[in-house]
């Protein structure tokens, strides 16, 4: 039970004249310093009701508070101020974190369970950005997260493989390019394919003419363009591949926009039905004005379908297939324009489950507060951002603890953990600056701090050789044990926020504070002396431990037992 939940079941036997219980819930604070209790309540919002001077009223009130509940209840000014009974509930918490251990926490829901999280999503032959890399574990965590509260994520990614420019590539391919150019460094060629065709077709407009009749013949099913565009993609995803098995993420599919080439009639039908459908220019579109957002266009005047159109085709199979509880689509900020019109022309067509739609967005990264470059090749800075990010971890284990058995895999762990977890410890819509050196720190508010907290816990269990058992008697008392069992109290409750926010930073922030509550703790008190309070001690560290590792668990980071 919640800490404020205590207070309000105390609160409720002489209020429930006047105030419900989630009333009650409401009016409680948490104080700022801890010489205020751990929850405090205003008096002054019922003298109005009451009509009677605070004092009196608070008087009256402590009088029914059950006082095994509280260390203490004091009457300070217009707040009745609650000390919980630390004893009481660490022994409580500890008793829950030591049955339960990693299932601490975990939800359920009824009914829908099914979450569509359609995440990563880089576009073939082209390097994968830092954007992906964002939503690639912002959508992971968050997957993670809707588990642990009790529902069913569906990883999907949804990736860029269908287009005009696909008719360019293979221009560009058949005019410079070769077999072998394609198979030494995938992306990299095509790419430089792709700028090709654009430098030339300036002079030479003939060339989009050919492109466009490329991407007709795939469109139509012609071998030899099928051909090419299969082994474009094949070669796109071995690269892609490496990224994701550096960060361990897989998913549950790989649906992409070509998946919804064959789907895309029902959509168009449906909007005909409904008579959504104008034409402007030529193209076909669903006027939006009254939503205030610019027109959706669903079929240019040749007849080739867009961006928009493969995504109605993608939520009407999401809906269809998942019979989802939520749709979440982890994309960034510049999207939202896209994302209003899909769920305006899906409400439109009076499908009220467009409101279970929630497009996630998030913010930049920046280099020195500027935004990184489009042009370059990302998927080279991707890979090398997180080897570089390992050899780093490397060092600092080479220097901290040179003979530990399994250096390569805890360098890897650390490593990508580092620039994982930095990109989830702010909130998601903050654009932030990678600083590679800052991001691997073992000190301060990084993954390497919370991993190396989560190994002192190990490291101290294993020198305690601890049988893992809790007496009766075993509870503790003193402030910063306090600190670290109330953390861990508002862990279930910190995983539910994070799930009604989509917000991975409040997990993040949840670990930083529990690994500083923890290393206070471990500073001021001897954990292995010899005395009553020993086993509950050795407890407490082992629920941090558990704690710090479903913490890390869930933003998608590994937690060793030493580095
Ligand atoms: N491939 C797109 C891009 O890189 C992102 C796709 C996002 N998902 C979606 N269903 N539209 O911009």
């Amino acid at each position: 039970m919640s800490e404020r939940t205590v207070v309000a079941q105390a609160l409720s036997q002489a209020l429930s004249d006047y105030l419900s219980m989630d009333e009650i819930l409401n009016l409680l604070e948490n104080p700022k310093t801890a010489q205020h209790g751990d929850v405090a309540f205003p008096v002054f919002s019922l003298a109005k009701v009451m009509r009677k001077a605070p004092q009196a009223i608070a008087a009256e009130i402590v009088e029914t508070i059950p006082t095994d509940d509280f260390d203490e209840v004091q009457v300070v000014g217009p707040y009745i101020n609650f000390f919980l009974n630390k004893r009481k509930v660490s022994h409580e918490t500890l008793a829950k974190v030591l049955t339960e251990n990693n299932e601490y926490g975990q939800g359920t829901i009824e009914g829908n369970k099914q979450v569509p999280i359609d995440m990563s999503s880089p576009n073939i032959a082209k390097p994968m950005s830092m954007g992906h890399l964002r939503s690639t574990v912002i959508g992971n965590a968050l997957a993670n997260i809707m588990a642990k509260v009790g529902y069913e994520p569906i990883r999907i990614n949804h990736l860029g493989d269908w287009g005009t420019q696909f008719g360019k590539l293979m221009v560009g391919y058949f005019k410079w390019g070769s077999e072998e150019a394609v198979k030494a460094a995938p992306i990299q060629e095509l790419l430089r394919l792709y700028v090709k065709f654009h430098e030339e077709a300036e002079n030479d407009p003939s060339l989009e003419d050919e492109g466009r009749t490329w991407f007709k013949k795939l469109e139509d099913g012609d071998a030899e363009a099928e051909k090419l565009w299969t082994w474009f993609r094949e070669e796109s995803l071995k690269e892609f591949q490496d990224v994701y098995d550096l960060l361990g993420i897989t998913f549950d599919s790989l649906n992409g926009e070509a998946f919804y080439n064959d789907k895309m009639q029902p959509v168009i039908d449906a909007l005909q039905e409904k008579n959504l459908l104008t034409t402007s220019q030529g193209a076909e579109i669903v006027d939006l004005e009254k939503y205030d957002l610019n027109p959706a266009l669903i079929r240019k005047s040749d007849g080739a379908t867009l961006y928009m159109t493969r995504d109605l085709a993608a939520a009407f199979y999401r809906k269809d297939t998942y019979d989802f509880a939520q749709a979440l689509y982890v994309v960034g900020n510049e999207q939202s324009g896209h994302f209003k019109q899909m769920k305006a022309v899906l409400t439109e067509l009076g499908f009220d489950w467009a409101d279970d739609i929630h497009h996630i967005p998030f913010g930049l990264i920046t280099k020195d507060g500027k935004k990184l470059s489009t042009r370059k090749g990302k998927i080279v800075l991707l890979v090398e951002v997180l080897n570089e990010a390992m050899s780093l971890a490397q060092a600092q284990i080479e220097a901290k603890n040179p003979d530990l058995a399994n250096k390569e895999e805890v360098a890897h762990q650390v490593g990508v953990g580092a620039v994982v977890f930095h990109d989830l410890k702010n909130d998601r819509l903050n654009n932030f600056d990678f600083n590679l050196e800052e991001v691997v720190r073992f000190e301060g508010e990084t993954g390497p701090y919370v991993q190396y907290t989560h190994a002192r816990c190990a490291s101290i269990l294993r020198k305690a050789d601890w049988s893992a058992n809790l007496a009766e008697s075993d509870s503790l008392s003193d402030a910063d044990s306090w600190e670290v069992i109330k953390l861990i109290q508002a862990f279930p409750n910190t995983v539910v926020r994070a799930s009604e926010k989509y917000e991975p930073s409040i997990i993040a922030k949840h670990a930083i504070q529990l690994a500083q509550a923890f290393n206070k703790y471990y500073a001021h008190v001897k954990i292995l002396e010899e005395n009553e309070e020993k086993n509950a001690r050795l407890a407490l560290v082992h629920a941090v431990k558990v704690v710090l590792k479903e913490d890390l668990r869930l933003l998608g980071l590994e937690a060793p037992e030493e580095m």
